[in-house]
């Protein structure tokens, strides 16, 4: 297989052109305990064993916490700042999800990841308690980022319905019920923040909050490009803060998922970056829903000291 970031077009064609019935909304099964999308669950004795290297950078979140924008970031920081590196290939590419997995002949996250030179730029989803162990051996840098639990799943919820391979969200009401349970793809996103909140100092571990990032991008990144040892100036911080902007992002076809055929994706029932903004929970929940929200919330983060602000 050629290099991934010289091959990108072809894996689109892959998506586009794979026989019909290859996506479907894929069922969950448990993996120690955690939903996973049945290719995934099919292929975690490869996924567990995955080798990471020690110049690996992981970024690792709940889906919808904002994992894009931290790989495009991240991406800008390794590259500098120069655009036309970033814009060599789409996200997924540039920065391989390592869980995700399809049917044949589509290649999977670790396909990708195997021919992708170093420093690779790793994604995932999964839960502190299910990453390979290698990442720790290799005592890889990881960057965490947490959003809060309600616009979490308000984004998550668009996300399921246009996501033609992941469970129906069905009504926002049954949602918010789903959600609640951790009866989504990747499973709970209580256990997900807790699980990474607890294990932050015990490895290499950034844990940043979308709700900062949203706040004060420049300070944010600088926080990154610390972590990552890289001193670049402030006319490259100013350059990355405006690359990773919500609108430039939404208009950057490597950065806004276009190049995912309609299959996959479907954005004309809702666009990847749908509105980027902290609070749109409250045009969503309910009085009653946030109620119900609020009484498991308190039963569930009781005795953390892991806290997320709702609106900025
Ligand atoms: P919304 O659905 O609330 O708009 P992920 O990349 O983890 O799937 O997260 C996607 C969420 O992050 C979406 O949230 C998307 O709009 C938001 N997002 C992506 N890039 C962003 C940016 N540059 N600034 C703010 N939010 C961004």
């Amino acid at each position: 297989m050629e290099r991934p970031e010289d091959d990108s077009m072809d894996y689109s064609t892959i998506l586009e052109n794979v026989p019909e019935g290859t996506f479907y909304r894929f069922p969950l099964i448990p993996i120690h305990g955690v939903p996973l999308m049945k290719p995934i669950a099919d292929s975690w004795e490869r996924i567990e064993k995955f080798q990471a290297r020690p110049d690996d950078i992981l970024i690792s979140t709940y889906p919808k916490a904002g994992t894009t924008w931290m790989q495009e970031i991240v991406d800008s920081i390794m590259n500098e700042g120069e655009v036309e590196k970033t814009s060599r290939a789409p996200t997924h590419v540039r920065s391989p999800f390592l869980e995700i997995c399809s049917p044949p002949p589509v290649p999977s996250g670790i396909d990708l990841l195997e021919v992708t030179p170093s420093p690779r730029l790793v994604k995932t989803h999964l839960m502190y308690e299910l990453t390979p162990e290698s990442f720790w051996h290799q005592k890889c840098k990881v960057i965490y980022v947490a959003r809060n639990a309600k616009d979490n799943a308000v984004s998550y919820y668009y996300f399921d319905k246009m996501n033609k391979t992941q469970p129906d969200p069905g009504t926002w009401d049954e949602y918010v019920i789903k959600y609640l349970k951790g009866d989504v793809a990747w499973g709970s996103w209580f256990s997900h923040v807790l699980g990474w909140w607890n294990a932050r100092h015990k490895h290499d571990i950034l844990y940043m909050f979308y709700e900062d990032m949203k706040e004060d991008p420049k300070r944010e990144i600088r926080k990154v490009m610390k972590f990552l040892g890289k001193d670049l100036s402030e006319d490259v911080v100013e350059k990355i803060y405006r690359h990773t902007s919500f609108d430039t992002m939404k208009d950057n076809p490597m950065a806004n998922y276009s190049s995912i055929p309609s299959n996959v994706l479907d954005q004309s029932l809702s666009p990847f970056m749908r509105k980027g903004e902290v609070g749109d929970w409250m045009n969503h929940f309910t009085e009653s829903q946030n109620k119900i929200f609020d009484e498991e919330y308190q039963k569930k983060m009781a005795g953390s000291t892991l806290k997320f602000r709702y609106k900025i």
